[in-house]
Formats: C-alpha cells, sequence, structure tokens
C-alpha cells in the first residue's frame, strides 16, 4: 500500500505548530512555535493575542515543516487541520492556512478534533490495544475517554467546572508563579515534607466526572487566611495537599473505569501528563493491579502538530474527508 503522509496543522491555543507525519505514526518532522513568552505578561492566553500571533509564524512554519520533513508537498497524502475545540480566532488561522494549500495543492482536508489528537499522540509511540481508556488532563480539558474501538470515542466523564490544568495554574497564581504555573506546583509539592490537609472531591459515587473549583477555592482560602492573620505561608504544604488531592482522585476514578469497561491500556494524554507527581502514581499502582500504562513523551503530551497527524490518519484510512466550507467548532465534541 502506497504511504500515507500528512501535513498537520494546530493552532487551537497559545502554540502554533506543524508536522508532517507517515502513517499516523512516524513523525517526519514536528515544529512548534510557543507564545508562552508572550502571554506571561498578561497571566494567561489572551485569545486575540494568540491569533495575531498565529498569522506571523504560520506560513514559515508550515514551508519549513514540509522542507524537513523529507518529502515535497506533492507527495503529501492529505492536510489536517484542529476543527475544535479551541480559541475561534486561533483555530481560524491554522483553519485558513490548511483550506488553502488544500486546495492550492489539490489535497483532501481533514479537520480533526483536538482531544482525538491528544489521544491519539500515543500511537506515535506505541500501537493502541481496544478497549483502551484515556485520561485527558490539559489546560482546557479533563476527561475520561472510553476508546471501544479505533477512532471510537466515548466522554464517561468529565470536569464539570475547572479543566485541572486550569485549576493548576489558578492555584499557581494564588501562590505567586507565573503562568503557566503547573510545572512550579508540582515541583513544590514533590519537594515539600508537609501537605495541607485539603478535600478530596468524588461528586456521586458511580459518576466519572470531575469538580475541581471547590478544591481551588479551598486552596484560595487556605491563602487568604494566612495573610490575614499575618503569617507566613508554606507553599510547599500547600501545592502538596493540592497535588495529592487531585492525583488521588483521578488515579482512583480511572483505575476503576478501567476495570469496569475491561480495558487493556491506560493512555494519559494532555500537558498535565508532564506532572511528575501523577506520572508516578499512576505507575505505581498501575504496575501493582497489573494495568499496561502509557504516556508518551513530553513534547508530545503538550499541544503540538504530530498528535493531529496520528489522530487525521484515522480518518484519511476511512476516505473521511472534510469539505472546503468547513468552519471553526469551538466547542467541537468529541
Ligand atoms: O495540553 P496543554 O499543552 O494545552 C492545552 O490544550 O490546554 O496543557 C497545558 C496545561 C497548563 O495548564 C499547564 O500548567 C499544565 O498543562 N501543566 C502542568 C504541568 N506541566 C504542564 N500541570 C501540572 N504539572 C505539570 N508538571
Ligand atoms: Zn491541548
Amino acid at each position: 500500500q502506497e504511504p500515507c503522509y500528512i501535513l498537520a496543522v494546530e493552532t487551537s491555543c497559545d502554540e502554533t505548530a506543524v508536522a508532517v507525519v507517515k502513517d499516523g505514526r512516524e513523525v517526519l518532522s514536528n515544529l512548534i512555535s510557543s507564545q508562552i513568552e508572550t502571554h506571561k505578561a498578561f497571566g494567561g492566553v489572551v485569545p486575540e493575542v494568540a491569533s495575531r500571533k498565529h498569522v506571523e509564524s504560520i506560513t514559515y512554519m508550515l514551508e519549513e515543516a514540509v522542507e524537513k520533513s523529507g518529502i515535497t508537498h506533492d507527495q503529501l497524502s492529505a492536510v489536517a487541520v484542529t476543527q475544535g475545540p479551541g480559541l475561534v480566532g486561533a483555530l481560524l488561522v491554522g483553519i485558513v492556512a490548511a483550506k488553502t494549500l488544500a486546495m492550492a495543492w489539490d489535497k483532501p482536508l481533514i479537520g480533526t478534533h483536538h482531544i482525538a489528537g491528544h489521544i491519539y499522540a500515543n500511537r506515535l509511540v506505541q500501537e493502541i490495544e481496544y478497549p483502551s481508556l484515556a485520561l485527558v488532563v490539559s489546560g482546557g480539558h479533563t476527561e475520561l475517554v472510553l476508546l471501544e474501538a479505533e477512532g471510537q470515542f466515548k466522554v464517561i466523564g468529565a470536569t464539570r467546572d475547572d479543566a485541572v490544568g486550569e485549576a493548576y495554574d489558578k492555584v499557581a497564581r494564588a501562590l505567586g508563579f507565573p503562568y503557566p504555573g503547573g510545572p512550579h506546583v508540582d515541583k513544590m509539592a514533590l519537594e515539600s515534607e508537609e501537605a495541607v490537609q485539603l478535600p478530596r472531591v468524588w461528586l456521586e459515587p458511580d459518576s466519572y466526572d470531575f469538580s475541581l473549583s471547590g478544591l481551588k477555592s479551598a486552596v484560595l482560602n487556605v491563602v487568604n487566611q494566612t495573610s490575614m492573620r499575618g503569617e507566613n505561608l508554606n507553599k510547599g504544604a500547600v501545592a502538596r495537599g493540592f497535588q495529592e488531592s487531585v492525583i488521588e482522585v483521578l488515579v482512583e476514578k480511572a483505575v476503576r473505569a478501567m476495570r469496569e469497561f475491561g480495558c487493556r491500556q491506560l493512555l494519559l494524554c494532555g500537558g498535565v501528563a508532564a506532572n511528575r507527581g501523577l506520572r508516578a502514581a499512576l505507575k505505581e499502582r498501575c504496575e501493582r493491579e497489573n494495568l499496561p500504562l502509557l504516556i508518551p513523551p513530553h513534547h508530545y503530551c503538550t499541544d503540538n502538530a504530530a498528535m493531529i497527524g496520528a489522530a487525521a490518519y484515522l480518518k484519511w484510512k476511512q476516505s473521511e474527508f472534510t469539505d472546503l466550507d468547513m468552519k471553526a467548532e469551538p466547542g467541537l465534541s468529541l
């Protein structure tokens, strides 16, 4: 069979990313331009600024990604792009670029779901076995997704308020760390001997949903009360208490779902998969219970375009192409 080469574009948030992926698993080129330094000054991602930055860099990156891949554009099988969810103005930049190339080069267009990308990032590392369970934890998402077969997604649980990464960033901010604060909280938590006792939010006994806003408020209360009493805040103890609470609930619900649905693998996906505490806890628990765990390397966990190429490959195999009048879908569901 002819090899499949997909040019993939991802601009749903604050990374401009372009990649060329062969057969949904071999990454020929993978470029990422992060806007973090720009958004840091604002303490978070400013949508309008994100769109403008994507416009500045996308064309050069497209050119470079094809050049670095070692193939020519006429060898491409399709052009894939994140259709949603994400910031609408940011998505549109990637979508317009991808449509234009698809039209100019006469290639099929493949609109791709951002979370399908995060999940199929695992396929860049290892073959996925079904049924599988994906724990998606990022700045915008917290979901447990059951994959009964290839490309068949069933969201069995999701956050009812804040995403895990979002909660990390808010807690980090309260502790005085710059955006994105997740990695700082992770580091402080691991270095601290002490932990503040914070609640675990389980919701209904049979629910796979999550809720993080109560925990976040509990952290903010500790921070405010300490400051009102004029005492010194033990930041490490707060970070560790928060991290322990988040991890315990994530691990417990993931393992319970693995059992209930007889899943053969647990796939950890999204930017928060970089969290060392979460990785260690999942590894330990999965080893103890003999459950196979897949965690992609860090650069495939955070937003990137290689993962979009991996997910788009599934659609390419089914000749599931997208019309050139495709719209950005900021709230696209899986
Ligand atoms: O997947 P991602 O790159 O972008 C989204 O699609 O949201 O995830 C970024 C999120 C940020 O909230 C960041 O603080 C969080 O992942 N993050 C972490 C860690 N590294 C990144 N959160 C906790 N611990 C970490 N080590
Ligand atoms: Zn993401």
